[in-house]
């Protein structure tokens, strides 16, 4: 009588080669992207220590803070549930900064922006100063996960040592809110391919000195206020395609496709300073109504300077040819490789 735990001696066989097959392959794959993308996704995600630094709660940095959370750099964006049926989808009263799940179906797993208010047991009130600065430049969570780069921490990299002192200040006084949010579970390979992004900064950071041209100040602001204009495929933005749009922005806001905000025919040569100023403060050019994806609520909170400088900083770009219209249906774009309105006019 063959016993419980014997197998049949062929499938045992067939059992060994496909184990060696899966093998074979695994160590293939693991090859492929260690070859492609490096070995940082078998091992954790690369990180500083952080350090019992504390930024002083100046009144200068806590509106400095507020000007930047509330106004350019979006956290409300994704760290306060909004109002999406009103146009520029305001905040819901009481939930400044206190998280949500994200109500994007594309995104692979169920991902939470965190709650940063300092209530102590569903928000940020143990988290250091650094765990808070670290995770908003080097995309690095207080217990060290690698936060899904839909957070924007690569655009924020460029932002000043002084800036960032500032934004943890300003997030740091807020009104605590309890808001018990389930943990973010990014669904495999992602999980792993993202553990590559996260870099580490150690060297100061400096923003534009005061002898800065609007045009330079206006760099440092589009690069983390306007990351969403710039297309993006699994290796990070597409070089050449730099604020030209064509980021698919789908959610309860509706389905659309960021625009070309560069000088291009395609793009938005027929603005001036004023129209920019005026688009940026109703979320309408003219008679077109924007989608409320565009943060309006916080732009409209920028100064005329900031906006003004912005439009320079626009002006000076390579003008990329590239056609988005969101009034048209989504056709294949051979340039940024996605379907959008009149990609198939590229
Ligand atoms: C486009 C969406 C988005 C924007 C904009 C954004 N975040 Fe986040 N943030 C997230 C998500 C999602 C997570 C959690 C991801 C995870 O756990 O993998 C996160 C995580 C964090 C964390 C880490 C929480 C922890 O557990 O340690 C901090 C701190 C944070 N964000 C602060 C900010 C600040 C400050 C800003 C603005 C300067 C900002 N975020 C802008 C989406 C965003």
């Amino acid at each position: 009588m063959p016993s419980r735990y014997s197998v049949n001696p062929s499938l045992g066989v067939r059992v060994k080669k496909l184990g060696k097959i899966l093998l074979a392959i695994c160590l293939l794959l693991a090859a492929a992207i260690t070859f492609t993308i490096g070995g940082r996704p078998f091992h954790r995600p690369r990180a500083r220590a952080t350090t019992n630094r504390q930024f002083e709660r100046t009144p200068e940095r806590l509106a400095r803070g507020r000007y930047l959370v509330v106004g350019l750099v979006g956290c409300e964006t994704c760290h306060t549930p909004k109002d999406w049926n009103t146009h520029g989808a305001p905040n819901l009263p009481g939930m400044e900064l206190a998280g949500q799940l994200l109500p994007v179906p594309s995104l692979p797993g169920t991902v939470v922006a965190s709650n940063l208010t300092p209530d102590p047991e569903t928000g940020a009130r143990r988290w250091s100063d650094d765990e808070i600065a670290r995770a908003i430049r080097e995309g690095i969570a207080h217990d060290r996960h690698t936060i899904f780069p839909m957070m924007p921490y690569n655009a924020y990299r460029t932002l000043s040592d002084e800036d960032v002192a500032s934004i943890v200040a300003y997030v740091r006084s807020v009104a605590p809110v309890r808001n018990p949010l389930p943990p973010t579970r990014v669904d495999f390979p992602v999980n792993y391919l993202i553990r590559s992004v996260p870099q580490p900064l150690t060297t100061p950071v400096s923003g534009p000195g005061p002898q800065a041209t609007p045009a330079e100040r206006g760099r440092y602001l589009a690069v983390v206020g306007c990351d969403c204009h710039s297309p993006e495929d699994q290796k990070g933005p597409i070089r050449g395609l730099e604020f030209g749009g064509g980021q698919h922005l789908k959610g309860p806001w509706g389905e659309v496709t960021s625009a070309n905000i560069t000088s291009d025919h395609s793009g938005i040569d027929y603005y001036d300073e004023a129209l920019f100023l005026q688009v940026m403060r109703s979320g309408y050019v003219k008679a077109r109504k924007l989608s409320s994806i565009l943060p309006l609520g916080e732009f409209a909170n920028l100064t005329d300077d900031d906006l003004k400088a912005i439009f320079a900083y626009l002006r000076t770009l390579p003008p990329v040819k590239h056609r988005v219209d969101n009034s048209l249906p989504p056709t294949y774009c051979k340039l940024c490789r996605q379907k959008h309105g009149a990609g198939d006019q590229n």
